[in-house]
């Protein structure tokens, strides 16, 4: 087949871990006989060091003329000044909100060779296979955002239908899985998350009698995905909480390094992202860990493209190359790969695959 991916490889291990999923997109065109045209743009810190814009016309031209857009990860020190006028970060908001992607997928299945490592007791980490689905083009990250003298505001707005869409979203890919769906809020406190609360009670009753659904407080969940992770299995809920419980659950998985992401709207594009951030604690070395997007880059093969052979070729491969330690830093101190090892690793064991 024929596809337009976008690259916008971003800040800090961004380039490190794009420059992977590029070779790598590259190697499943050659080895699976597709012609994949990939084109460059800029994001985030760089693009405002290039032009003062985090996301210019020409990147959001780019990416709407694409089939899908991979992402690296945006932010860093060098932007963070607080009275800075623009930042990194508003970059990717514009992105997602450009692009329409209000379902961010989110799976976690923990490796068992990476289980081992995760600071949890070995016996919680058996059988967990969630899925998170983060509502991303609404809640307090695009609600009106103010100073006042000596207070600030942010704004939590949610609509009736920002909810049925991302439930309905849900609650399909549940129907694929185990057919069950947890959805995470705060009833007890927040007026959004009532509304939250009662439109997936209405849509859940209506259109998908098929599926098991629950409503949990995300307080607790904050301890159950702890304490008891191999219970869920699609997990639903808003932007805020969504972003902080992934980072929670990639503990589970055994690091940052190792989860994907996918979002996805109605249109066309999708966007395809590890969940990590830049991490400027390590950039630049060539130690970051570039799994979470070589997985990223089989969502967008299986979400955007169609093509679920490939997808699952390149996660098998992802997957044996941690079942023989092929690890970096983040996940083994002796003999740690580097960033291109680990992905040298993936592309040997695919072709042995093709
Ligand atoms: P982070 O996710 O960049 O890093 C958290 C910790 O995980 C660090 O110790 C880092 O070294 C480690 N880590 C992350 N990815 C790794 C990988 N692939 N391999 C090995 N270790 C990895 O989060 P942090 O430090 O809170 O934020 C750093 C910057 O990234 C900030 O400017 C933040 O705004 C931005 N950020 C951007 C995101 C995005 O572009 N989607 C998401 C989250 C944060
Ligand atoms: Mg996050």
């Amino acid at each position: 087949m024929k596809a337009t991916i976008t690259l916008l490889p971003g800040d800090g291990i961004g380039p490190e871990v794009g420059a992977e999923a590029e070779k790598l997109l590259l190697a499943v065109a050659r080895q699976f006989g597709h012609e994949f045209t990939l084109q460059t743009g800029l994001i985030g810190g760089a693009a405002i060091d290039a032009t003062g814009n985090p996301l210019p016309e020409e990147t959001i031209t780019l990416c709407k003329q694409s089939d899908a857009v991979f992402l690296g990860a945006v932010g860093g020190p060098k932007w963070s000044d607080p009275n800075a006028p623009v930042r990194p970060e508003q970059g990717l908001l514009k992105l997602r909100a450009e692009l329409g992607v209000f379902a961010n997928l989110r799976p976690v299945a923990p490796h068992p060779a990476t289980a081992e490592l995760a600071p949890l007791k070995p016996h919680l980490l058996h059988g967990i296979d969630m899925l998170f689905v983060r509502e991303l083009t609404g809640g307090s990250y695009f609600g009106a955002k103010r100073r006042e003298a000596d207070a600030a505001v942010d704004e939590c707005r949610y609509t009736v239908a920002e909810i049925e869409r991302v439930t309905r979203r849900a609650a399909q890919l549940a129907r694929g899985r185990r057919r069950k769906l947890t959805h995470v809020d705060k009833a007890n406190v927040l007026e959004t998350s009532r509304l939250w609360r009662s439109t997936v009670t209405r849509i859940m009753d209506s259109e998908y009698p098929d599926v098991a659904y629950e409503h949990v407080l995300v307080d607790a969940m904050a301890m159950h995905l702890l304490t008891r992770p191999s219970h869920f299995d699609v997990v639903l809920t808003e932007n805020l909480f969504g972003d902080i419980l992934t980072d929670e659950a990639a503990v589970l998985a055994g690091s940052m390094g190792l989860l994907p992401s996918a979002s996805v709207g109605e249109g066309k594009v999708g966007l395809y992202e590890p969940i990590h951030g830049s991490a400027p604690d390590i950039a630049g070395k060539g130690i970051a860990n570039p799994y979470a997007s070589l997985l990223s880059v089989a969502l967008l093969l299986r979400h955007s493209l169609g093509l679920e052979a490939e997808a699952a070729a390149l996660e098998q491969a992802v997957s044996s190359a941690i079942s023989d330690g092929v690890l970096t830093a983040d996940l083994r101190k002796d003999h740690p790969a580097s960033t291109a090892e680990a992905g040298n690793a993936v592309l040997q064991r695919l072709s042995a695959l093709a």
